[in-house]
This record gives structure tokens, sequence and C-alpha cells, in this order.
């Protein structure tokens, strides 16, 4: 069913579980169709997960947290309901996460495996708005700052995580600018953060993925921020594919790179970025704008959707138990091992790069 984009706030609201049954806002139909689709098993939403209907990590271990939970309350076999939404997407962690999470409850009924998905929701925003203080907390005021894919409220529990920093930035009047990318070549950032950014009334400007270089090389940004899909324990960190080229273009330009991703974005079982699994989807996604064919037919393309960026090129991970510096050698890993609260951190005290 399709209507009229309702009002923003309304629409931010893009995962919801309502009697039992899992509503996902269609972000491949944003901006222009606001559109549901409902979900009551498992298998639809590893469907919908796989197709994009849903994505950005966080959202993804959500949406597959309530098929679990759909799953026990239709009695279907919880092995075949995991394997399925498993198998969805390779390189966001945080689908294995949720569904590991879900595991561990073990024999219970399918009440409690509802509520365990709603707490996961939950915390997710929660967290959110705790890495957004944090976030914000190291920007210098009148900061310029660039942000790529879409991280937003539409791809978490609420908030978002690298947007939930701009966010929170803004609102505290700290940022100069807000520059975001348009994320060739699904358009995450031209469709989805462009939107986002408008709704909440932040003033952004567009740029062509490859126009991020001459920005930096002009003096022109302080600071890339950008969610993950997995980080290594050793602080290399997959994100959509591009964050590479930025953080590679920030270490020529001396702009600082900041990585936002709550902890169960972090994989302590992959060593270094070497082991992340690195999705790619058809090239068709390359050779088609909005639907329509931009490439001569028989054209042959290499469509990676995610990228690895050494940790060495990242001076700030934030996550809700605190920050660390991976070009310094801090390791995300060490955060999962300290308190559940990380300590406020300020410009001053975040280094540079
Ligand atoms: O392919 P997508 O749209 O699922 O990729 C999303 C990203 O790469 C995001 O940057 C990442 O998931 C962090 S979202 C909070």
């Amino acid at each position: 069913m399709s209507q009229a984009i309702p009002s923003p706030g309304e629409a931010l609201r893009a995962v919801r579980f309502e009697a039992g049954v899992l509503h996902l806002l269609d972000q491949r139909a944003l901006p222009h169709e606001t559109r549901w689709l409902v979900c009551h098993d498992a298998a639809a939403v590893a469907d919908a997960i796989r197709a994009m209907v849903v994505r950005g990590a966080p959202a993804i271990g959500i949406a597959a947290a309530y098929g679990m939970a759909m799953a026990a309350a239709a009695g279907d076999d919880p092995e075949i309901a995991e394997a399925t939404l498993r198998a969805s997407r390779p390189t966001a962690v945080n689908l294995h996460w949720a569904l590991a999470r879900m595991r561990a409850l073990g024999d219970v009924d399918a009440a409690v495996r509802a509520e365990e998905a709603r707490a996961i929701h939950a915390e997710d925003l929660a967290q959110n708005l705790r890495m957004a203080e944090l976030g914000a907390g190291m920007l210098g005021t009148g900061a310029r700052v660039l942000t790529h894919c879409n991280t937003g409220a539409l791809a978490t529990g609420g908030h978002g995580t690298a947007l939930g920093v701009i966010r929170t930035a803004w609102s505290a009047g700290r940022l100069g600018a807000v520059f975001h990318t348009e994320t060739r070549p699904w358009l995450q950032g031209a469709r989805l953060t462009a939107w986002e950014l408008a709704a909440e009334g932040i003033p952004a400007t567009m740029i062509a993925d490859a126009a991020a270089a001459q920005l930096m090389a002009g003096g022109g940004l302080d600071w890339v921020i950008v969610g993950a899909d997995r980080v290594a324990a050793n602080g290399d960190t997959a994100n959509k594919i591009g964050t590479l080229a930025l953080a590679t273009c920030a270490r020529a330009f001396g702009t600082r790179v900041m990585v936002v991703a709550p902890s169960g974005t972090v994989d302590p079982d992959c060593a270094d970025g070497a082991a992340i699994p690195i999705e790619e989807r058809d090239g068709d996604e390359l050779c088609t704008l909005g639907g329509t064919r931009s490439a001569p037919a028989g054209t042959r393309a290499w469509n990676p959707v995610f990228d690895v960026t050494p940790a060495a090129m990242i001076d700030a991970f934030v996550c809700e138990r605190g920050v660390a510096r991976p070009a310094l050698g801090e390791h995300p890993a060490e955060l999962l091992r300290g308190p559940a609260d990380g300590g406020q951190e300020t410009e001053s005290t975040a280094g540079s790069a």
C-alpha cells in the first residue's frame, strides 16, 4: 500500500512491531513515496533485509530479532529461521549479534522473545543518544562535518549513529557546516540522509562522492563522521563503499575521521579487517539510475558495497561505552571489557590527526 508522505516525525519510525507483526518502512521507495511492508514471519524479514527494504547495520539486527520473535510465536523451527535470517546480508555483524542474543534466551516462550526483541530495539536508541553526546562533545565549535551513506533514524532504532552525532551537535549549536555524499550506487545519502536532515531542519550540502577530496583539499572540512557495519577487534572498520576513499583523503588533507557505532557492531572474532566478509551486490545496481539504464547493455560491473578502513586512519571510535583512538593504537574491542558507561570526551582530550 502506498500513500502520501506523512509528517517527518511519523515517517522516521522505520521499524514497528505491532500486534505480533513487523512493519518496515520501505527504504527503496523513499523519499518520494512512503510505503510499508508487513512481515509475518522470519523468511519475509530475511527477504526484506536482502532487498534493502530495511538497511543499516543496527536496523538489520533489530528487524532480525523481531523475525525470531515471530518464528517463536508461529512455532517455526528456530534453527531454520535463524539460518535464513543470518544468510540475508553478510557484512553487518549486528545481524549475527542480535541473533546470538535471541538464541541465548534458551527455552523461553514467545512472549519473552518478543520482549527481548523490543529490548534490543529500545537499547539501540539509548545507545545512539549516548554516542551522540560523546561524539558531539569531541567537535570544536563551528565544526564542518561530512557524513556518508545513511546512518540516521532509518538505519537504527532511532536518532542514528554518525547522523545522531550530527543531530545532537547541531542542536547544541556546534556545527559550522554539514555535508553529505550522494552515496553511489544506492543513493542512501541523496535519498535518505538528505530527507532526514531536511526533516530536522538541519541545513546541509550534498556533494558527489568524488567531490570529497576537493572539499578537503580546499580546507573546507574538519571531520568525516561515519557509521560502521563491522568493526574488527583492532579497529579496522567495514562501512559503506567509499568510506576508505574518504579516510584516505582525510589523511592526506588533515581532516579527522570519527566512526560511531554501538558495541554490537564490534566483532571480537575478527582480529582485523581482512577477516570481515564484504558483500558484493548485483552489478545492475551500478548500471541503472532510478530504474533507468545508464550503462550500455552488456557493461560488466563490479559492485562491492562495503570497504574496510584501516584502524590507523581512524582518529576516534565512539560507542556507547566510550571512545577509543584507533590511530593511536587503542583497540575498540578493549571498550567491550570496560564499564558499560563511557566517560565524556572533549576535543582537547580527543587527540588530533
Ligand atoms: O547497505 P546499507 O545501506 O545497509 O549500508 C549502511 C551503512 O553502510 C551504514 O553506514 C552503516 O550500516 C552504519 S548505520 C548506522
